[in-house]
């Protein structure tokens, strides 16, 4: 039992008995067999830093690994090792939507619904999710298996619309590939679903603790991180000059900024701008 046994059933801010609903202060503290646990770990990040406050990052996910999500009782921990107050950790770990606040589920599905990703489906997804799953934004299922978050863009618009499981990227989502994955989470097979990119699941509590900075243990799971793919790749392709396959040529061509343009690439966007007025958005004089 790593979770307060009081914290986790009564949602944030709510350990220990509560009197006319207003949470016990201080926060209780960790059990001692939490504590032993977590203390060796705590003192080695902290040790990584010049300044103990600047380990407070990756001290969150520290117990956020331990509880699936930073308690109150997270926070006095924290704000204990670092010689912080509670109120400034809680303001750090209420200012970074990646430190829940209520229990995740095994698996935390986060949904993008901003802007691109919203146009090409996100939206879409996520009211379909939340359906399927019937549960609702920051919600987790009562197997415990799965939560459900809408988040804002994660830098992956090339592959929108995005859903994320434990921070692993699951590329040009549709409302039935969505689904299909949550079902599968929730199969009990859920170590063995692999993102598009990127190695395959853990928990989210084993996530918190690779996110903390220690290495992930799985073998081979390293190797699999890959790299970025062909559409994050293009526009660096197209920056230098190169022609993307499938593409007409003289259309595509750019030319670096600080570089003359190649002789032929010139001559091909003259050509297209003769042949086709007003038609020569992708060409960069
Ligand atoms: S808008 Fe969804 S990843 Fe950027």
């Amino acid at each position: 039992m790593t979770t307060t046994e009081n914290e986790a059933g009564s949602g944030p801010g709510l350990s220990g008995p509560t009197l006319l609903g207003l949470p016990e202060l201080p926060a209780p503290a960790f059990p001692a067999e939490v504590r032993a646990r977590l203390d060796p770990d705590a003192a080695e990040l902290i040790a990584r830093y010049p300044d103990s406050r600047s380990a407070l990052l990756p001290l969150l996910h520290l117990v956020q690994s331990a509880e699936g999500f930073v308690s109150r009782t997270g926070i006095r921990y924290c704000a204990e090792q670092l010689g912080l107050t509670t109120a400034e950790v809680t303001a750090v770990a209420t200012f970074y939507t990646m430190y829940r606040r209520r229990p995740a589920g095994e698996y935390h599905v986060g949904v993008c619904t901003n802007t691109l990703c919203a146009v090409l489906g996100g939206d879409e997804i996520f009211a379909e999710l939340q359906q399927h799953l019937g549960i609702g934004n920051n919600e987790t299922t009562g197997d415990g298996a799965v939560s459900l978050e809408h988040i804002e863009c994660n830098a992956a618009c090339d592959y929108a619309p995005v859903v994320m499981v434990n921070w692993e990227f699951f590329d040009n989502q549709t409302p039935e590939s969505a689904k299909d994955l949550v079902d599968q989470l929730r199969s009990g097979d859920g170590a063995q679903v692999r993102p598009t990119r990127g190695a395959r699941l853990c928990s989210f509590k084993e996530t918190s603790r690779i996110l903390a900075g220690f290495p992930d243990a799985r073998e081979g799971a390293v190797d699999e991180s890959g790299a970025g793919g062909a559409p994050t790749l293009a526009g660096l392709r197209l920056a230098r000059g190169e022609t993307l396959p499938g593409t007409a040529a003289a259309r595509r061509v750019v030319a670096p900024r600080h570089e003359d343009p190649p002789q032929d690439a010139a001559a091909a966007a003259d050509t297209v701008a003769d042949a086709a007025p007003g038609d020569n958005e992708g060409v960069e004089e």
